[in-house]
């Protein structure tokens, strides 16, 4: 695909302000979520980023119609002209579009829904998500690549997630709104950015307990119980951790407006470990670094552990870091497709498996890369801000998807960064 660029040459350290936007896995679920109730909804903090639009072009196919009011404020309206049918040409562009799932079956009592895309590592399944429907009373066919779901009315279940999936927690915590009688969700994923989606429901009238922790336990309501809402996204941390990352690589100072500190704990703790000074108030996040970096040695895990999406960062921060760290990912298999692009800038990194050993070197040195996904995108920019020469990634589109303007807020921190349009 013909693609813009990424031109990077090693600069800092790094100084200033850097605003954090709103988290691409919280808005799109929000998104997803306006589909339970008409009304006009109006979210602010959101991140313009292109999943953002993918999702509002889903939604319009269903029924529900999005417009920007401003650079970080979306309008939604659902006037109640719902189609539950996700065709294919959408859903398979964004993991997301599954999460219209819930929604719909809770409100319509049916849904067509191709298989979801989305980025492509391991095998990603659904079947916990439809499995916590089916004790709530569904059933589900699949045909032609298309699951039909239906339900006359979803009941209330007791349902113990086997894993903390954060997919199949947010689509039954939503079919759950308007289920009869009282669902409870044992095992439940905490991310930050489900606590959001409940937040958000709640606004809209729903009765959810215990949000944030391991148990939601949702009091189902009646349709015509729920009405729409103004809500202002959570800010993004994997975001917040790019920068954090690009800080540690450069060296410098900078304050984080708008992260979370308190939705980041465990990662800032090993950032703290490897050398970052790191301060945290309500909204914001400060980060010192001399540009010297301790290893160590790190595993993936659901919330609050580590997460799966920290970890491109956290291996190039390894990369140029004083020792050996040993890096275990415990959620997806084959997501380490990035580390033959940092071996092509001079990482000292064995991959197998599960695991990556990766031995710091002093300095990287800049080449063509290729970005594989989102997350690793940014880390392979975090990693050229680290490199001698230029680094030059392609495979933009990806980076497009999670990140508002990575580019523009580095440069503005002082890096030496350019984004070459394609042609
Ligand atoms: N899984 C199953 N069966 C299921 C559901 C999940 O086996 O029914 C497995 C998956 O295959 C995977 C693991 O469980 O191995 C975790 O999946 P989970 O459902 O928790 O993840 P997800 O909802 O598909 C979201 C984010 C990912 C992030 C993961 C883990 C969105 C749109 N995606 O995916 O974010 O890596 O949680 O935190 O919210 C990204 O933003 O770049 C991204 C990939």
């Amino acid at each position: 695909m013909d693609d813009d660029r990424i031109l990077i040459r090693r600069a800092g350290p790094l100084q200033g302000e850097v605003s954090i936007p709103g988290a691409k896995n919280s808005v799109l679920k929000l998104m997803a979520a306006t589909l339970l109730t008409d009304g006009e909804f109006t979210l602010t903090n959101v991140p313009a980023i292109v999943d953002v639009g993918i999702m509002a072009e889903l939604l319009a196919a269903i029924g529900v119609r999005s417009e920007r009011l401003g650079p970080d404020v979306l309008r939604l309206t659902n006037d109640g002209n719902i189609t539950p049918v996700a065709p294919y040409e959408l859903v398979e562009r964004i993991r997301a579009s599954i999460n219209v799932l819930g929604p719909l079956l809770g409100r319509c009592g049916h849904v067509s829904l191709s298989l979801p895309g989305g980025d492509d590592f391991g095998s990603r399944p659904i079947d916990m998500h439809i499995k916590g429907l089916e004790a709530m009373g569904a059933t589900f066919e699949l045909r032609h690549g298309v699951v039909e779901a239906r339900a006359d009315r979803l009941h209330g279940a007791d349902i113990t997630l086997e894993f903390p999936s954060v997919g199949a927690t947010e689509n039954i915590v939503t079919a759950a709104v308007y289920a009869k009688g009282t669902t409870v969700i044992d095992n439940a994923a905490r991310e930050p950015e489900i606590a959001d989606l409940c937040q958000f429901m709640v606004g809209m009238g729903a009765h959810i307990e215990g949000i944030g922790s391991s148990t939601l336990v949702v009091h189902g309501v009646e349709h015509g119980e729920l009405h729409a809402v103004a809500h202002a996204v959570v800010p993004d941390r994997i975001q917040a951790a790019t920068y954090l990352a690009a800080v540690a690589v450069s060296g410098g100072e900078v304050v984080l407006r708008g992260a979370r500190g308190d939705h980041m704990d465990m990662l800032l703790r090993r950032f703290r470990d490897m050398g970052l000074t790191i301060t945290a108030t309500a909204d914001s996040l400060a980060v010192w670094a001399d540009g010297s970096l301790r290893s160590i040695d790190v595993a993936t895990l659901p919330y609050p552990g580590i997460a799966t999406d920290y970890k491109p960062l956290v291996v190039t921060m390894l990369t140029v870091a004083d020792g050996v760290g040993i890096v275990t990912e415990n959620l997806y298999p084959g997501r380490f497709r990035y580390v033959e692009e940092l071996q092509r800038l001079g990482a000292d990194i064995r991959a197998d498996g599960h695991h990556a050993v990766v031995r710091g070197v002093p300095r990287l040195s800049g080449a063509p890369v290729r970005a594989p996904d989102i997350r690793a995108g940014a880390a392979l920019v975090v990693a050229g801000l680290a490199a001698d020469g230029v680094t030059t990634v392609t495979g933009v589109h990806h980076v497009d998807r999670g990140y508002d303007d990575l580019v523009g807020r580095l440069r503005l921190l002082g890096a030496d960064i350019h984004r070459v349009p394609a042609g």
